[in-house]
This record gives C-alpha cells, sequence and structure tokens, in this order.
C-alpha cells in the first residue's frame, strides 16, 4: 500500500464526498476538516489523488495559486483516450474553466462585455417581469414547489433570452442542463448521459447554423461573428462557452435562490427584517451567498509541479479541490459563521470564486436572486416551509449544494 493512501486510511475525519449523509448537511465534516485536516488527502472513485481545501485562508491563497492549473494537460495529467472529458472525443471540452492564460483571457474577453454590472443592471425590467409571471401562475395553489416554480426556471429563461434560445427550446435545455451538470468533476457520469450530451450538441449544431445564415441581435451571433473571424475562437471553443454559459446559467442560481428562501424560513426574525427593509436585499444576498452557497466545492484545478502547500507536499498531476461553502464558515475569517445575519459586514465569501476564475456571471445571479426573493416575500408575505426541515432533501454531486424540492406554502398575496 503507498505511504499516501496509509495516510489517507490513518486520517482521523471521515469523509465521503458521495456520500448521502454527508451531502445533506456537510457543515459539521467541514467543521472537522478545518479543525484537523485543513488540506485533507483523498482519492476519488476513479483513484485519482485528490486534496480538499477547507480554510478561508488556504482557500483564498489556493483559488489564486498559478501552479494549480484549471487544464488538467498542463499539468501532465493524461485524460483518457476515450474519456468523454477528453477534449478530442467532446466539442464542448474547450472552455474558460478548464483553460489557463492566455486562453483563459481571451475566452474571457469575449463574452465579458455582456456580463458587466451596467449591462446586466439593463435586464432589471425583464427580469422583474419573468418573475412576476411566473409568480402569477400560482396565484390558484394553496402549495408549490419554489425550485420548480420559481427557482429553476427564472434563470434558464433569462440565460436563454440573452444568448437567443427560442422559447420553444427552453424546456429541452432545462432537462439536458440538468444531468449534463452531473458530469463537472465525474468522468463515470459522463458516460452514463452520453445520450444527452449527444442530442444537445445536435441541438446546438442546428441552432448556430440557423444564426449563421440569419444573424440576430444577441449573444450567439456576437460569438458565431468572432468564430467567422478566425483566430479569436475556434468551433469547438465556440461550442463549449455556450455550453458553459447555459450550464453556469442554469445550475447555480437556481440555489442561490433555493438555498436563499430556504435560510430565510428557518430564520423568521430574519425574514421579517429583509420584508421590512427591502433596501437591505443587497447585502442579505451576500449573506445567502455565504450562509449556504451554491457551489459547495470549486471545479477541479490540478498541481502542475510538486507543490508545498500549508505543510503537505501536493504532487504533480493531483487534484485540488477547494471547499468553498467550508471556507465561507470559517471562525477564523467569520465572527459566529453559523449565524445567518442579514447585516454582516465586511462579508468577502468566497462564493463565486477568487481571482482570475471569479464568476464572470455573478452580476446576473446577484440581480436575479435580489429581485426573485424580494419579489416573492412583498407578493406573499406568509410564506413559510410546507414540510419538516428534515424531509428535504439535496441533490447528489459533490459540485453544487442545492435542494430537490422546496415545498412552501402559499397563503394568497393577503
Ligand atoms: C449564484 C450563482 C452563481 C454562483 C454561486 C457561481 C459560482 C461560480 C464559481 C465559484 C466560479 C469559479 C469556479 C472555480 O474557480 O473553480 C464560477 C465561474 C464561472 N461562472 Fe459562475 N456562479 C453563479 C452564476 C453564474 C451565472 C448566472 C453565470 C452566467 C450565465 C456564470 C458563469 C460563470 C463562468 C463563465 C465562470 C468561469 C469563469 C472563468 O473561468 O473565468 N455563473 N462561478
Amino acid at each position: 500500500m503507498s505511504d499516501q493512501i496509509t495516510k489517507h486510511l490513518e486520517s482521523h475525519v471521515k469523509l465521503n464526498l458521495f456520500d448521502d449523509h454527508f451531502n445533506q448537511n456537510p457543515y459539521p465534516t467541514f467543521s472537522d476538516l478545518r479543525k484537523d485536516e485543513p488540506v485533507y488527502q483523498t482519492i476519488m472513485p476513479d483513484g485519482q489523488q485528490a486534496w480538499i481545501i477547507t480554510r478561508y485562508e488556504d482557500a483564498a491563497l489556493a483559488l489564486k495559486e498559478p501552479r494549480f492549473v484549471k487544464d488538467p494537460e498542463n499539468a501532465g495529467h493524461e485524460i483518457a483516450a476515450d474519456s468523454p472529458l477528453n477534449p478530442k472525443n467532446n466539442i464542448l471540452a474547450k472552455h474558460m474553466l478548464i483553460s489557463d492564460p492566455p486562453d483563459h483571457r481571451r475566452l474571457r474577453s469575449l463574452v465579458q462585455q455582456a456580463f458587466t454590472p451596467r449591462k446586466i443592471e439593463g435586464l432589471r425590467g425583464r427580469i422583474e417581469e419573468i418573475t412576476n409571471d411566473l409568480l402569477d401562475g400560482m396565484e390558484d395553489k394553496d402549495q408549490i414547489d419554489l425550485i420548480q416554480s420559481l427557482a429553476f426556471p427564472l434563470p434558464i429563461i433569462v440565460i436563454c433570452e440573452m444568448l437567443g434560445v427560442p422559447k420553444e427550446d427552453h424546456d429541452k435545455f432545462r432537462r439536458w442542463s440538468n444531468r449534463i451538470v452531473e458530469t463537472v468533476n465525474n468522468a463515470e457520469r459522463a458516460k452514463e448521459v452520453k445520450g444527452d450530451i449527444e442530442a444537445f450538441v445536435g441541438y446546438l449544431r442546428d441552432w448556430i447554423d440557423k444564426r449563421r445564415q440569419d444573424p440576430r441581435e444577441d449573444m450567439i451571433s456576437d460569438l458565431i461573428l468572432a468564430e467567422q473571424e478566425g483566430d479569436k475562437l475556434t468551433e469547438q471553443e465556440l461550442y463549449s462557452l455556450v455550453f458553459l454559459l447555459l450550464i453556469a446559467g442554469h445550475e447555480t442560481t437556481v440555489n442561490l435562490i433555493g438555498n436563499g428562501v430556504l435560510a430565510l424560513l428557518q430564520h423568521p426574525e430574519q425574514k421579517r427584517l429583509l420584508q421590512n427593509h427591502p433596501e437591505l436585499i443587497k447585502n442579505a444576498i451576500e449573506e445567502l451567498l455565504r450562509y449556504d452557497g451554491p457551489v459547495m466545492f470549486s471545479t477541479s484545478r490540478w498541481a502542475s509541479e510538486d507543490i508545498d502547500f500549508i505543510g503537505k507536499t501536493i504532487s504533480k498531476g493531483d487534484l485540488v479541490l477547494i471547499a468553498l461553502d467550508s471556507a465561507n464558515r470559517d471562525p477564523e475569517h467569520f465572527p459566529e459563521p453559523d449565524k445567518l445575519d442579514l447585516n454582516r459586514e465586511p462579508n468577502r465569501h468566497l462564493a463565486f470564486g477568487k481571482g482570475i476564475h471569479f464568476c464572470l456571471g455573478a452580476p446576473l445571479a446577484r440581480l436575479e436572486a435580489e429581485l426573485a426573493i424580494n419579489t416573492l416575500l412583498r407578493r406573499v408575505p406568509n410564506l413559510a416551509l410546507a414540510c419538516k426541515p428534515d424531509a428535504l432533501t439535496w441533490r447528489p454531486g459533490m459540485l453544487m449544494r442545492g435542494l430537490d424540492k422546496l415545498p412552501v406554502t402559499w397563503r394568497r398575496f393577503d
């Protein structure tokens, strides 16, 4: 048995990232790890050596460390020839979140303009309208699943409209994206959902071809133009970028709205505070991002050389995962970290990451959550959980933290 595996077995904190128990409530395990094994060595189900980083200061350092690279090939890591995660087999596997400079800079700069806080602010009216339309549809019900009714459709409609996906296809995108997101950080799952990936790529091909013939005022038409100019964007990068934006736009904000509303329902005095002072919403969103953030672990990083990191040697080719939701509950950084405090300041959480891969969509996610939560609380002041908290279940998978369902009772506009 190798030294590394022995060390892993001797570790006194037990962590199984794929265990349902962990998924239901990761915070006690994160607390143990921060105390006892802040840079924790483990082995992924596929045999990959991995390190989990759980303290705030270490997480911030790791997110900015240029020797932890995003493209596994830059860490001398060979992706199996038949793996769907190998860019040679998968037209979706070449985007900025798995790229390093200079490619990363080039890819990010192509879409950065569309996501500036000013540009996104211009969408306020439309996002408010979509939110109200979604809430209108629920008026006659006594109880709803807030995930299906609001948290999920809102960000999908918004990102699809920004890209230019026709309305009648939004549902298809929702289904594909739901399944394909499970492949992030998980090559095994990628094999299982191969059919969905193929259907999604087939759709993209037709759609992109149509837009080539008939460009419109939307992001996809701008990107196609960049691709046609030759040296800015290859065809594979175009497909991958659209895929990344759709996945990021579908799978994250839903959890901010879902986890955020749950946190408020479990802290009625904080909910009341926000209802009485809706102007607190910006602070509130930051605290909800910190308290139970939508992205539990950062996406994969790889050590490009042997690196001494906080007393451990991380070997070249090892996988590094940063536990963002753990860093955001680190008592060394946040006083009373397990308390939800909508007035918390300062609040420099890591829910959107840090460094060059800092979330491109942060201004959009913030605005969507702001409008969704404030509109909801205004229109449904008596909103309450419609089940016992321990009956709630969390979606499987180690990347995201989000509820399967959030049943709420709906006492109509009183
Ligand atoms: C609350 C919602 C969201 C959260 C918590 C979130 C979180 C994150 C995090 C943690 C990263 C960095 C991952 C890493 O370094 O490994 C990231 C990157 C990214 N996010 Fe988001 N995200 C959200 C919403 C969005 C939205 C709505 C979009 C766009 C439609 C988006 C687009 C992106 C992109 C393109 C990147 C890659 C940036 C790069 O590599 O330079 N995100 N996000």
